[in-house]
């Protein structure tokens, strides 16, 4: 998933990223001059017509040339010769960019061959169209460097590549490639450097019997290789071959603890870095690790680990980053808690560490020891099971803790509010733990604090006005405690700031103009009151403002234009907000997210709204809106997939270009005076006829993928009827797939079209004029759980393919004028006879039994005169039971969201922080190292 969205973040500044890279270009091609020629001829050739094959659309070659002033090749992008024999030695077209990669395109020629003196090539990042690595290239005998990164090579890697035996440093990771016979590279006797990340090795059983065959072999990355945990034997390690080896990345291999601890602990004494994450490790950690004593970082995240943290890591006084996250560590296991008596300071934890990284395990205590970690800045321990007590002497060692994540578990924070911690807090995250019932005022003391959430805290106090004053804030979130009092009326802030977060609390009094100035604010669920015509006011900036369920009311403000330019998310839903909905609202083209139901507007739908064209989520219904449904509702907001004009005043007719929205899951209609037909082109909702068709997040536009689907709290997020009910969605509803036409004054018959809506849930046209038959092709709708005809003028029998829909659980039918038997069917005759009342000529069970029909059994009782009044409130255990059998996949797409959450937030920020800087950095300064260390 991560993965997924690390990809959409590439694209999403690719525009943003070839500008900047361009500009690096010029700056670099100001200095080619046409001074004397070293160049030679024949590998000038060479280099021109691998760029002939170059795809170059960002012109990177644009300094390769042959007109006159571009004849010295030594002074091309990316070449460098020797400035002792002019042959080219240096050859570099990286065309990375820390987001992602220039999609240049190129073919690996043999005219390449003519540079034979080259010591460094690097071609990573350019697109060679899924071509194989040429043979060829086992003969660049003077090769010290060859890196091939995400090169979209696909194939064997060829065993002529064992020939470069001068061969320092060889990356091909991140391409299609597969190794077959690891034999041959093994003569590579002078490598250090060997990165074959995502390289296939399925079979190679003997892959670590080669890999000890690289005597000077610095650094091993073989993250994703698909390694066997299996080896013939083990006592190849005798002699002990890889002694200079320091960093050793055997990640996301599926790798077994019998297998890997056989060999690790002997293989080098000298490693400093190891990371064992994503594998399927288990039992206790091993007491072995504690002798590799140059050890600096280790990780073993995503493993199956047990137990405690062994005490030899104790013995580990270069260690400062640990990362056992994600896995099922529950504490010091019986016998290791009576070494630990021996050794009142073997904690497992050597006072070296700066990092620490247990979250997501079972621990219910913290682990002993942490308290003493001075050197500790780092500390997270999220999702846990901990509920111990915090106490001021606990926390009065981590006098350089910057960064601290304790959320998700129950601890109590026992300190006083006069305390003056010894650190100064840069991140804070200590959501769903007991901070209250008082605000904890020590965070005053934290000048440096850019975040803080503490969410679901339990705290019940005032709102401290000093939370205004941190200079460094960027992140608040105190969402869900019970926090009162109003937010003083403070200065303004000229630059938009980051997060506020005080939803569900309660909040009271206007709402302060600064407030206006933070990117995000979320507000909601509060007592809130006033009006926000003063928001007129304030710098462009916002991008998500929240201010549902409190007591504002009044006009919107018209003036959106100047608000924002790239507000995504508006939710001013139960307020209430009375008057027109404003003119300039259609200015936010950027919008994906639009609330505004249960309030009190009047009016029409303004034309311009039509410039929504991205809205997913329109949500009006429950307020006062009169006029037509607007027909450019179809023709404009094409993007719509859920549309919720209910209980208003619309009327007219139903506008055919609706049929226009494709990407629809809900329409949502009901309860207006909306007449005429039903428009036939149903069938064109493309996503209500796919059975399992794509979720919001792989249609849904970029930027809303990026910031806001990790929770998707603004899409499931509305009021629908759901089998008879009103119900207030909060989750699921991006899977619930329905239409909803009750109460208006619908005519004529139901369209054959609906048939094809195989992927329709629920479908409601109650209560209108109906007339003709039920659908006789009705079964079709295989997903179908509700259905409610009830109160039209239907006549007919009820279609025997009605009893084919296998997940039907609330059928409504009553008061029409159907008639005949009932089909036989399982649950056709489960539904309460209510479901079929009023419909006089209807029979069979759970009705009276057919004149035809004589069952000479008891005909039961007079079922159908005891509940002839309308059943709505309808929520039955089987109501449950079908919600969750019918969602049970986006339950869990919502749950693993809803963990990734917490980290997406986090590292956007970070990242949008630093992204412009680092960018433009990273991409002249690279090459420019590269070389230097080269041709040093
Ligand atoms: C090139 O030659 C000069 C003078 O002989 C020498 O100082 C320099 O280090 C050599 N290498 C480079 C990369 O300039
Ligand atoms: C690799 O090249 C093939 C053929 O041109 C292309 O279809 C594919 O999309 C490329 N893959 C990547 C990851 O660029
Ligand atoms: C690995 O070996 C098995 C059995 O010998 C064979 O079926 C499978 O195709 C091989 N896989 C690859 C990728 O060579
Ligand atoms: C270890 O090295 C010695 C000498 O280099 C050699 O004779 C011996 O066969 C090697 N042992 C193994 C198991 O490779
Ligand atoms: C905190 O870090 C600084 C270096 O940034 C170091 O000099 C100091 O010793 C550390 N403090 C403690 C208590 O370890
Ligand atoms: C179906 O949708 C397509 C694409 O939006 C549209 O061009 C076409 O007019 C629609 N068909 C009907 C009958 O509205």
């Amino acid at each position: 998933m991560i993965s997924q969205k690390m990809m959409e973040i590439n694209r999403f500044i690719k525009l943003l990223s070839v500008l900047m890279f361009v500009l690096s270009l010029c700056m670099k091609l100001t200095s080619v001059s046409a001074t004397e020629v070293r160049c030679i001829e024949r590998e000038r050739q060479s280099l021109l017509k691998f760029k002939h094959d170059f795809v170059d659309e960002y012109g990177l070659l644009s300094s390769w040339g042959s007109e006159e002033v571009q004849k010295e090749c030594c002074k091309w992008e990316g070449v460098l010769c020797s400035n002792r024999t002019g042959h080219v030695v240096f050859l570099h077209l990286d065309a990375s960019l820390p987001f992602g990669r220039l999609h240049l395109k190129a073919k690996l020629s043999p005219s390449l061959l003519e540079l034979q003196y080259l010591n460094y090539l690097d071609l990573s990042h350019i697109d060679f169209g899924g071509s194989e690595i040429p043979k060829f290239f086992g003969s660049f005998m003077k090769l010290r460097y060859l890196r091939l990164i995400d090169s979209n090579l696909t194939g064997e890697v060829p065993c002529e590549l064992g020939n470069l035996r001068n061969l320092h440093t060889l990356d091909l990771g991140y391409n299609d490639l597969r190794i077959n016979n690891l034999e041959c590279l093994s003569h590579l006797s002078s490598l250090s450097y060997l990165g074959l990340t995502g390289v296939n090795f399925v079979n190679q059983t003997s892959w670590l019997h080669y890999i000890t065959r690289f005597p000077f072999l610095k650094e091993l990355d073989l993250r994703d290789c698909q390694l066997p945990s299996t080896v013939s034997s083990f006592d190849i390690f005798t002699n002990s071959s890889l002694s200079y080896l320091s960093i050793l990345d055997l990640s996301s291999n599926d790798l077994t603890s019998s297998f890997t601890f056989h060999w690790l602990f002997n293989i080098s004494a000298s490693l400093t870095k190891i990371d064992l994450s994503y594998n399927q490790l288990e039992g206790p950690i091993p007491d072995g690790f504690g002798e590799l004593i140059f050890l600096e970082e280790l990780s073993l995240k995503n493993n199956k680990f047990h137990g405690g943290i062994p005490k030899s890591f104790g013995n580990l006084s270069h260690l400062y980053s640990l990362d056992i996250s994600y896995n099922e560590l529950n504490g010091p296991l019986p016998d290791n808690k009576k070494l630990n008596e021996f050794h009142p300071q073997g904690l497992g934890l050597p006072s070296s560490l700066q990092r620490l990284d247990l979250s997501s395990n079972k621990f219910k205590r913290l682990p002993e020891g942490i308290e003493k970690l001075s050197e500790l800045r780092v500390l997270v321990m999220a999702s846990n099971l901990l509920d111990d007590t915090i106490t001021e002497s606990y926390l009065s060692n981590l006098a350089n803790l910057t960064f601290l994540d304790l959320s998700f578990n129950s601890l109590v924070f026992n300190l006083s509010s006069d305390w003056i911690p010894p650190f100064q807090m840069q991140e804070m995250q200590l959501s769903r733990n007991h901070l209250g019932p008082h605000f904890p005022n020590w965070i005053r003391t934290q000048n440096s604090l850019g975040q803080l959430d503490i969410s679901f805290a339990g705290i019940s106090d005032i709102l401290p006005d000093w939370l205004w004053n941190m200079p460094s804030l960027k992140y608040l979130v105190l969402s869900h405690n019970n926090i009162r009092g109003q937010i003083p009326n403070l200065p303004s802030n000229l630059v938009p700031l980051g997060t506020v977060d005080l939803s569900y609390n309660n909040l009271s009094g206007p709402i302060p103009l600064f407030l206006f100035h933070y990117r995000n604010l979320q507000l909601s669920n509060n007592m809130f009151s006033g009006s926000i015509l003063h928001l007129c006011t304030i710098p462009k900036g916002i991008s998500m403002l929240d201010l549902s369920y409190n007591q504002l009311a009044g006009e919107l403000p018209n003036c959106w234009m100047n608000i924002s330019d790239h507000l995504i998310i508006l939710d001013l839903a139960n307020n209430n907000f009375s008057g027109k909905i404003p003119l300039t609202l259609g200015t936010l083209d950027q919008l994906l997210v639009l609330h505004l139901r249960k309030n009190n507007f009047v009016g029409e739908l303004p034309s311009t709204m039509r410039n929504f064209s991205r809205l997913i989520m329109l949500d009006v219904g429950d307020n006062k809106l009169t006029g037509n449904v607007p027909a450019w509702i179809g023709t404009h907001l094409t993007s719509l997939k859920f549309l919720i004009l209910r209980f208003n005043e619309f009327d007219g007719i139903m506008p055919s270009t609706i049929c226009r929205l494709n990407n629809i899951h809900l329409l949502d209609l009901a309860r207006n005076n909306i007449s005429g037909r039903i428009s036939r082109c149903l069938n064109n909702f493309t996503d209500l006829v796919q059975k399992n068709s794509s979720s919001i997040k792989d249609t849904g536009s970029l930027e809303f993928n990026f910031f806001y689907a990790p929770d998707d709290f603004y899409l499931d997020n509305t009021f629908v009827q759901w089998k008879g009910q009103d119900l207030e969605f909060r989750k699921l509803l991006r899977h619930l797939k329905g239409i909803d036409l009750s109460s208006n004054k619908l005519v004529g018959t139901i369209p054959q079209e609906f048939a094809a809506l195989k992927g329709l849930v629920f479908l409601n046209l109650s209560r209108n004029h109906l007339t003709g038959n039920i659908i006789s092709n009705i079964g079709k709708m295989e997903t179908l759980e509700w259905l409610d005809l009830s109160r039209n003028q239907l006549s007919g029998e009820i279609p025997n393919s009605l009893a084919d829909l296998n997940f039907l659980s609330v059928l409504n039918l009553s008061y029409n004028n159907l008639r005949g038997k009932i089909p036989s069917g399982t649950q056709l005759q489960s539904f309460n006879s209510s479901m079929y009342a009023g419909n006089i000529q209807l029979c069979g069970k759970p009705l009276a039994e057919c004149p035809g029909d004589i069952s000479n059994g008891s005909a039961t009782d007079q079922e159908k005169g005891n509940s002839f009044e309308e059943d709505d409130g309808f929520m039955t255990l089987g109501f449950y039971i079908c919600m969750a059998f019918g969602f049970i996949t986006g339950f869990w797409t919502v749950i693993t969201t809803l963990v990734l959450k917490h980290s997406w937030r986090h590292s956007y920020f970070n990242w949008w922080n630093n992204v412009g800087n680092w960018m433009y950095v990273t991409t002249t300064i690279y090459l420019r190292r590269l070389k230097r260390k080269f041709l040093a």
